[in-house]
């Protein structure tokens, strides 16, 4: 039996740290969205162990992989005896703060209860999840959502209808970043690492009455404190993003990913070729419709 399933990406639209825990992470309140940009994951019940391939040749395939880890995790929780023969095909960038891995490992995790004859029930899975990253709960489901306490916490949300139509444009340089460097290095930054709580809830709030250029002046990234002091770069292409009518430009997650928005597909590729003339045409980048 074969199983495809698509893995899709997110942004965060805002990412507030509100101060650091005592088990070394820090507590947020994040808003996510999925975007239509997914890795593409086949699941194939097999003799022998779990094995896994990618057409990324950057991925390692080993046990450290993301996949392969989900994949242990679930066979052992639910006592099945694991013959699974996984192959991954990257389209989101690495280490990129569009949470690919993360989504691959829920994907997997959702692929292998439905093999097995779905033996885990939902909080299972959920608990599986949080321990493979505080990114992977939120992609055990679809839709937007609010993530609290390291991320983990999912509260799904209605759509965001005011967004529908709009349109990302997404840049990534080609070197990615460490999100744990990004946490650690928030210590230098104590104004984005212990920020105030509420800013989610009244983003939220913003984005279901429907007025777009509100909500666009609130979207946030803390992490870009840290990581903008380090890669000077990408606060540079924030500032042309936005000078150029950009309704917003913010890095996603721990980056290095940067997201404008825009309503029209003809502006948004404009924007791409500003992007490409100032910045070089060796960069990747994306135009998705919400
Ligand atoms: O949970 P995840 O594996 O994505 O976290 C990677 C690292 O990022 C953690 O080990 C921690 O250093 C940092 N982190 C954090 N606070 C969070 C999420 C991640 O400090 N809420």
């Amino acid at each position: 039996m074969k199983l495809e399933r698509l893995a899709p990406c997110k942004i965060n639209l805002l990412l507030n740290v509100l101060g650091r825990r005592s088990d070394g992470f820090h507590e947020l309140e994040t808003v996510l969205l999925p975007l239509p940009l997914a890795d593409r994951l086949t699941f194939e019940l097999a003799e022998g162990p779990i094995t896994l391939s990618c057409d990324h040749p950057e991925l390692p395939v080993d046990a450290s992989n993301l996949v392969h880890r989900a994949a242990t995790e679930f066979c052992a929780r639910a006592r099945v005896t694991c013959g699974v023969r996984i192959h991954l095909e990257k389209r989101v960038p690495l280490a990129a703060g569009l949470g690919g891995g993360s989504s691959n490992a829920a994907c997997t995790l959702l692929a292998l209860n439905q093999l097995f004859g779905l033996p885990l029930a939902e909080s299972t899975l959920h608990a599986l999840a949080a321990a493979l990253g505080s990114d992977v709960p939120f992609f055990l489901s679809e839709g937007p959502a609010l993530g609290t306490g390291r991320g983990e916490q999912i509260t799904a949300l209605r759509p965001f209808e005011v967004l529908r139509g709009g349109h990302l444009l997404l840049i990534h340089p080609g070197f990615g970043v460490s999100t744990p460097w990004a946490y650690q290095h928030l210590s230098r930054h104590p104004a984005a690492r212990d920020g105030q709580p509420g800013r989610a809830l009244a983003l939220i709030e913003t984005l279901h009455r429907g007025d777009l250029a509100s909500a666009a002046r609130q979207f946030y990234n803390a992490l870009e404190a840290p990581v903008f002091e380090k890669h000077p770069w990408l606060a540079l292409v924030r500032e042309f993003l936005e000078a150029q009518g950009a309704l917003a430009a913010r890095m996603s997650g721990s980056g290095s990913t940067t997201f404008a928005l825009l309503e029209r597909r003809d502006a948004a590729e404009r924007l791409r070729a500003e992007v490409q003339a100032r910045f070089g045409t060796n960069l990747w980048t994306a135009i998705l419709e919400l």
